[in-house]
């Protein structure tokens, strides 16, 4: 038998909890030994709940435990479950986590750790909730040079896109709602202004390229100032708003440049991500032999996301004191500025000014909205990012602007 301890009982450690009791028979036999909650750690009680009686309020009992062999790191934020993590590994404990923000931080550090005392830091559950991606990209894909990576990566936020083009609902609504069904981060800020989604890309690329990214360095925008007239624009335009996480590699001649950012985009009817919607996430991955692979499903919410982190329990399980090798070294990534890269965009300026503006930004294609008579929507060629933002402020009265997705 292995003994296992949970650390926070909120919505994904109340979900680890449901997950073991559910599939109890399946994940024992999966596991090849049955696999049973020691304790689990809050600052609360949980009275009339059937796990009161493991709750502990100190981690020292956890951590001076030699029965428990795996932690299941589910607190969130960096304080205390980096410390607790740091000591679990320490203590040749395999940790298993869906703590973005802690993998971001560091993930390469801890997976040092993990190697030096022969146990595990698993995080698939890390980015987009319940679907497979940090595994595949550790194994199935290790044969290919991967050119990109990228995703629909926070459930709230797509959720909310998704009701204001479907319904027209208001941003206040469809936050509220993704509050309630339990998408969103206790600070929705870290949904809406992009931190989150931020934090899952520089984790996924650098799985992808094998080095550090540092969040810090990913350019990240959010949803908010995303209007319903923008939306009406990208129906018309047969395009959807989509918050995208991506990382890329451009390889000319001999020079490499790494980009990756968070941004609204304009993702056209007949791209693959187009489609996602709600709280589903996707990851879109190209690579130079695979060519076009994309991994969907929930990427938010209790049981999608317990279910990535028990999957991650089974595995520590059954490697006990063999680490599983995972391709992403302590060196940074430089990622070059974002000014040099190069998409068309769209934006809307006054009706008064179309023709000046078609000129200044290479429009390749006008369009109008009968409600909305005063102004036009362009779509631009190509430009890089700083041609586009030198040119708006020459420009001065742009409505509000939107990359394109290529
Ligand atoms: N708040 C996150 C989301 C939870 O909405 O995707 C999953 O990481």
């Amino acid at each position: 038998m292995v003994k296992i301890a949970v650390l926070g009982y909120g919505t994904v450690g109340s979900g680890v909890v449901q997950v073991l009791n559910t599939n109890q028979e399946l994940i024992d036999k999966k596991s090849g030994t049955e696999v049973r909650v020691k304790y689990v750690l809050d600052l609360r009680d949980f009275p009339g709940d059937p796990i009161q009686d493991k709750i502990v309020h100190d981690f020292n009992v956890i951590l001076n435990d030699p029965e428990v062999q795996v932690v299941v790191e589910v607190m969130g934020g960096l304080k205390p479950a980096y410390d607790f993590t740091k000591a679990a590994l320490e203590a040749g404990k395999s940790v298993c986590t869906s703590n973005k923000e802690l993998v971001a931080a560091h993930g390469s550090e801890l997976l040092d750790i993990a190697r030096s005392k022969n146990v595990n830091y698993l995080f698939e559950a890390s980015c987009g909730g319940g679907i497979p991606i940090i595994r595949p990209l550790n194994s199935s894909l290790t044969a290919d040079d991967i050119d990109e990576i990228s995703g629909i990566l926070n459930g709230t936020t797509n959720y909310i896109l998704t009701e204001m083009t479907e319904k027209g609902a208001d941003f206040a609504d469809a936050l509220k709602e993704a509050q309630e069904l339990g998408y969103a981060e206790r600070n929705p800020e870290a949904d809406v202004e992009g931190y989150d989604p931020c934090r899952k890309i520089a984790i996924l690329s650098s799985l992808a390229y094998g080095k550090t990214v540092h969040y810090e360095d990913v350019y990240t925008e959010g949803i908010t100032k995303v209007s319903p007239e923008d939306i009406l624009y990208a129906k018309k335009l047969k395009m959807a708003v989509k918050l995208l996480a991506s990382g890329h590699k451009v390889t000319n001649g001999d020079k490499t440049n790494y980009y990756a950012m968070v941004a609204p985009f304009l993702v056209d009817k007949h791209h693959p991500l187009y489609s996602v919607n709600g709280v589903f996430n996707a990851v879109f991955v190209h690579g130079n032999m695979l060519g076009d692979a994309m991994f969907y499903g929930s990427g938010a919410g209790s049981l999608p996301t317990a279910s990535a982190v028990v999957g991650d329990v089974v595995d520590a399980v059954r490697h006990g004191n063999r680490n599983i090798s995972i391709f992403w070294d302590s060196e940074k990534l430089e990622l070059s500025p974002n000014d040099t890269a190069t998409r068309p965009f769209f934006l809307r300026v006054p009706a008064s000014r179309k023709e000046e503006a078609e000129k200044l930004f290479n429009a390749e294609k006008t369009i109008t909205i009968d409600t909305l008579p005063n102004e036009v929507g362009i779509v631009t060629g190509i430009l890089t990012e700083k041609e586009f933002a030198d040119r708006s402020e020459t420009f001065g009265d742009v409505i509000s602007r939107i990359r394109i997705n290529q």
